[in-house]
C-alpha cells in the first residue's frame, strides 16, 4: 500500500469546510496553513478548531497530546505565500468557476512539481479547472463532507487527465486522514452532490407548497428513512447560499427540472437567510444547535 508522504499541505478558504480540512491535516502530522482573504475568517477558524479538538478530548477520542500537537501543525495566514512549500493545496472557496480557476493558476505557478492540486467543489468539473493549470494530471478532486471532522466519507473525483500516481497518491492521504473514500468520474454534481440536490430541492418545494412543514419533513426521512439528518437541516448546515449554487450549476448542465433552484431558495438567500452560518434558515440556529419549533 502506498503510504502518504505530504509534508506540508496549504489550505485556501478559512470557511466552512476549509477550517475542517485543515484540522484533519494537522491532526494526521501535517503542517497545515489555512489561508483566508478575511482576518476574522481565521480568528473564527482557529476558534472553531479549538473548540472542536476540546469537545474530542473531553470525549475521550483525542488526547492533549494529541491535540497539542494538531494545533502546532496549523499555521493560519491572510497571504497565499506557503505555496512554494506545500506538498498538497486544496482549494475551499466559494463554488465560483473564475475564483477556482485563478486560484489553480497561482498554486501551479508556485507549488512543487508534482504537488497533489485539489479542489473541494460540491459540483464543478474539476476537468475545467485543471484546464487552469499547465499539470492537469496532477489535479483532482477531494470532496469532503460536513463536519469534515466528523464525517467519514472522502469523495474523490478523477478529471479526465488526472493520472494514476496523483489518485494512488490521494487514496493514501484520504486514509491517512482516517476517511473511507469513494473514487467517481468528473460528473456534474459527482455521486453525492447530484443526489443530495434532488431531495434538498424537492424538500424545499414542498415546504413552498405547503406540504408539511420543514421540521416534519425532516422527521419524516429521519425516522421514516434513516436518514441522521433530514434535508432541509442538512441545507441549513450546508449554507443556502452554497446549495443555490450548486442547484443553479447542475441544472445548467444537467437540464433536468429537478435541479431547478427552488424558488423559496432563492428567496431566502437574497433575504441573508443562509442557514446555521447567518443564524436563520428553514431553523434558527443558536450556539451551533438548530432550535426546533
Ligand atoms: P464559505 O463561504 O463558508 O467559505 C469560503 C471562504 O473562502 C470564505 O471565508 C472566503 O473569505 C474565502 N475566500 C474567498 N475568496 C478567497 C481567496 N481568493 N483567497 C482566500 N480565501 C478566499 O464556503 P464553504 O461552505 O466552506 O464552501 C467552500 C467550497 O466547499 C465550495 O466549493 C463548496 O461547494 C464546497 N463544499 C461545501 C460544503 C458545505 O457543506 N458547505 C460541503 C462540501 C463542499
Amino acid at each position: 500500500m502506498t503510504q502518504c508522504t505530504i509534508k506540508r499541505a496549504t489550505i485556501i478558504g478559512g470557511g466552512t469546510m476549509g477550517h475542517g480540512i485543515a484540522q484533519v491535516s494537522a491532526m494526521a502530522g501535517i503542517h497545515t496553513t489555512l489561508v483566508d482573504l478575511n482576518q476574522d475568517v481565521l480568528n473564527a477558524a482557529q476558534a472553531k478548531v479549538t473548540a472542536n479538538l476540546d469537545k474530542g478530548v473531553a470525549r475521550g477520542k483525542v488526547t492533549e497530546e494529541a491535540k497539542a500537537s494538531a494545533l502546532a501543525n496549523l499555521a493560519f495566514s491572510t497571504r497565499n505565500d506557503s505555496l512554494a512549500e506545500s506538498d498538497l493545496f486544496v482549494e475551499a472557496v466559494p463554488e465560483n468557476m473564475d475564483l477556482k480557476k485563478a486560484l489553480f493558476k497561482q498554486a501551479d505557478e508556485q507549488c512543487p512539481q508534482g504537488a497533489i492540486l485539489a479542489t473541494n467543489t460540491s459540483s464543478l468539473s474539476v476537468s475545467e479547472i485543471a484546464s487552469a493549470t499547465s499539470r492537469p494530471q496532477n489535479v483532482i478532486g477531494l470532496h469532503f463532507f460536513n463536519p469534515v471532522h466528523i464525517m467519514k466519507l472522502l469523495e474523490i473525483v478523477k478529471g479526465e487527465q488526472t493520472d494514476a500516481d496523483t489518485l494512488t497518491r490521494a487514496v493514501a492521504y484520504g486514509k491517512r486522514i482516517g476517511k473511507t473514500h469513494v473514487v467517481v468520474n468528473d460528473a456534474p454534481g459527482f455521486a453525492t452532490s447530484r443526489l443530495g440536490i434532488c431531495l434538498g430541492n424537492e424538500a424545499m418545494r414542498m415546504v413552498e407548497q405547503g406540504v408539511a412543514s420543514a421540521q416534519d419533513i425532516d422527521t419524516a426521512m429521519s425516522l421514516g428513512y434513516g436518514h441522521p439528518v433530514g434535508p432541509l437541516q442538512l441545507t441549513d448546515m450546508v449554507g443556502l447560499d452554497v446549495r443555490l449554487a450548486i442547484s443553479t450549476y447542475l441544472y445548467e448542465k444537467l437540464g433536468t427540472d429537478t435541479f431547478k433552484p427552488p424558488a423559496i431558495a432563492q428567496e431566502m438567500v437574497a433575504a441573508g437567510k443562509l442557514g446555521k452560518k447567518s443564524g436563520e434558515g428553514f431553523y434558527q440556529w443558536v450556539d451551533g444547535k438548530a432550535v426546533k419549533g
